[in-house]
């Protein structure tokens, strides 16, 4: 049977995931939204979009959480986006709020659903997903670190002049000013970067990819990048239907992994059709695991101040 991937906001993420799904033909895709209309009319160009490909698939878009049940994959990107000077965590409560319900209402309607989670600030949101849900840890993802890790692959390739395909990079620790690109596993076909470029110029390649998310929203003005969010996790839903188990910096919950338990923050997972397979625990340096640490304290602040407010 067709697998079934149900998307939660339609908006600039949720709908171009929306699309990449219908255009690889890998799934059905049912698009929710609570503007009306806004959805059907997206859903209805994105079908005539896969005839002009001639992709065989089934969109449909909906103001009815009902549209979603029984789906293998749930996407959620409903919330606030990003404007100019705001911080991730500046949605932290109006997003809890919002996917906290709609994952609250969704779950025993999709009980064998694997979650991947967009909506900032991601890694809070994903414990929101995961105690609402109800599920097992190892269904609840979130999207962070492949965006991150091809924003990084970006700026080396530009710099460089060489095909982002030859590099190779990770990025670990929460989706936010605290992330950690990991220098050490970073390679240009093989080669360590630090054999390609300065210190000086690798330091500022990993700022402006700690600041990658900010630079676009201070080009865009009204709004957050998506093109590369969708991508990146059209990534994540492709390696669960197609059980591809490509090892993917993904944010999970934490139960003891690099010495962290109760919360949620990037790592290097396995995904697969069982969802977070395997969680591969790297050998930090010092200063790696601290800057590891620091972006744990991050997400655990986020995380005391929703159980506070009863959130969570
Ligand atoms: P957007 O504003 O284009 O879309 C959000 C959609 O959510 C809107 O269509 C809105 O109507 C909908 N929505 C609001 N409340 C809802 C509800 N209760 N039920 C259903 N839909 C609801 O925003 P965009 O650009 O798609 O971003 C979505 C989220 O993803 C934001 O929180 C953004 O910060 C986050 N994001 C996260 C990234 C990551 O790497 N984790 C990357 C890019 C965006
Ligand atoms: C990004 O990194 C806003 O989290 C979003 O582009």
């Amino acid at each position: 049977m067709r697998k079934k991937v149900g998307i939660v906001g339609a908006g600039n993420v949720g709908a171009t995931l929306a699309l990449f799904v219908a255009n690889s033909g890998l799934a059905d895709v049912v698009l929710f939204d609570i503007v009306e209309g806004m959805p059907q009319g997206k859903a209805l160009d994105i079908l005539q979009n896969t005839a002009v490909m001639g992709v065989k698939a089934s969109v449909t878009g909906t103001n009815s959480l009902d549209d979603l049940a029984g789906s293998d994959i749930v996407v959620i990107t409903a919330g606030l986006a990003r404007k100019p000077g705001m911080k991730r965590e500046d949605l932290l409560m109006a997003n809890a709020d919002i996917v906290g319900g709609i994952v609250r209402r969704l779950a025993p309607q999709c009980p064998e659903a694997y979650y991947i989670v967009v909506t900032n600030p991601m890694d809070a949101m994903s414990h929101v997903t995961l105690a609402m849900s109800g599920s097992p840890r190892q269904r609840v993802l979130g999207m962070g670190g492949v965006l991150d890790s091809g924003r990084f692959k970006t700026f080396i390739s530009m710099e460089l002049g060489v095909s982002p395909r030859d590099v190779e990079t990770l990025v670990l620790g929460g989706h936010g000013d605290y992330m950690v690109p990991l220098v050490r596993f970073t390679t240009v076909k093989g080669i360590p970067l630090t054999k390609w470029l300065s210190k000086d110029k690798i330091d500022a390649l990993v700022k402006r990819t700690r600041d990658g998310g900010a630079e676009i929203v201070s080009l865009l003005k009204t709004g957050s990048a998506y093109y590369a969010p969708a991508q990146s996790t059209f990534e994540m839903v492709r390696s669960i239907i197609l059980d591809e188990k490509r090892l993917l910096p993904c944010s999970v919950y934490l139960d003891g992994e690099y010495g962290v338990k109760g919360v949620f923050n990037g790592v290097p997972v396995v995904v697969g059709s069982k969802g977070v397979e395997k969680i591969v625990e790297l050998e930090l340096t010092e200063v790696e695991r601290r800057a590891f640490e620091i972006s744990t304290e991050e997400v655990f602040k986020m995380i005391k101040i929703l159980k506070e407010a009863g959130k969570v």
